[in-house]
């Protein structure tokens, strides 16, 4: 039997057992300001959490897309990080042809995001380089949506000459982490944490429907924000409620130390280690 909503997510949020198509028709329309989500890939560790082919792809995302857009307030955003696979030699079509489908099905595509990866998987390939970087579609329901441009205003830009601040652009160069998160396909949680604060206010909720190891709901808790996510495959169930508890710990233990020391330590700076850094190159001019 499939995990409800209702009977599975308290009030301020948690992770459903489940394949998200089912679980989100159980939630009410409207709930969630911002998915952010990195779907299985086509065929990819198929051995680990079940292969959808490459040329069912579309067909198989669609419904589930749908829901999503249900489950989204009319100002709310939908950020999809996919990169095609390769088939046969060269890149299949099924990530252009999903954004063509969202489209019909209603979807804006207001923008395309590249994560950079600053540490790609080294190798040698016959027909082409070491691929380093992914896109992050970014869906709206509506023309005007919620983006509080300032919070991504001045981030990291200490190299840039002649200028202290500025606002950054739409490649992210953030270094891929393999920690020990237990999940052979996590992204780094500086990713989720800048659509975060970009798409979102403390106190708005996040959707992860394909939550792995709760990478997003961890980033949305350490930032104030409520998170719900949805897994399918039950060890990383686990997980991704593991990660919820670490992080809803730790935010507890910042309100409290806030509430003592009187500072606002709750709103926490990004690691620099991992935070999105902005090329000199992409100074406005
Ligand atoms: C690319 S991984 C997500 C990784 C995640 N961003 C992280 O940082 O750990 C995709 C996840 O979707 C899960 N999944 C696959 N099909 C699903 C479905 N129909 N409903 C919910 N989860 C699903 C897989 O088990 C897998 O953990």
């Amino acid at each position: 039997m499939t995990a409800s909503f209702a009977s599975h997510v308290p009030a301020r949020g948690g992770v459903v057992a489940g394949d998200c198509l089912d679980v989100l028709r159980s939630m009410p329309a409207e709930r969630v300001d911002l998915i952010v989500t990195s779907p299985p890939y086509a065929d990819q560790r198929a051995s680990t959490y079940g292969g959808v082919t490459a040329d069912d792809y579309v067909a198989w995302f669609l419904p589930r897309a749908e829901q999503m857009r249900r489950v989204l307030k009319p100002g709310g955003s939908l950020v999809v990080n996919i990169k095609e696979k390769v088939v046969d030699g060269e890149r299949h079509t099924y990530v252009l042809e999903l954004i063509i489908a969202l489209r019909r099905q209603g979807w804006l595509w207001t923008e395309e995001y590249v994560w950079h990866k600053r540490n790609c998987f080294p190798g040698k390939w016959p027909n082409r380089f070491r691929d380093a970087w992914e896109r992050c579609l970014h869906f709206t329901r509506e023309k005007r949506f919620k983006m509080n441009q300032d919070n991504a205003f001045g981030k990291n830009i200490a190299n840039w000459q002649g200028r202290d601040r500025a606002y950054p652009t739409n490649v992210l160069h953030l270094a891929t982490e393999c920690g020990n998160k237990g999940h052979s396909a996590a992204f780094p949680q500086a990713l989720p944490r800048w659509f975060i604060e970009l798409f979102t206010d403390p106190g708005d909720t996040v959707l992860d429907p394909f939550a792995g190891s709760g990478t997003t709901l961890a980033a949305a808790l350490a930032l104030g924000r409520h998170a719900i996510g949805v897994e399918l495959a039950p060890p990383y169930v686990t997980r991704a409620r593991d990660a919820v508890a670490s992080a809803r710990a730790a935010a507890q233990a910042l309100a409290i130390a806030s509430s003592r020391t009187g500072q606002d330590l709750v709103s926490i700076d990004r690691d620099p280690a991992t935070a999105a850094t902005v090329s000199k190159d992409s100074v406005p001019s």
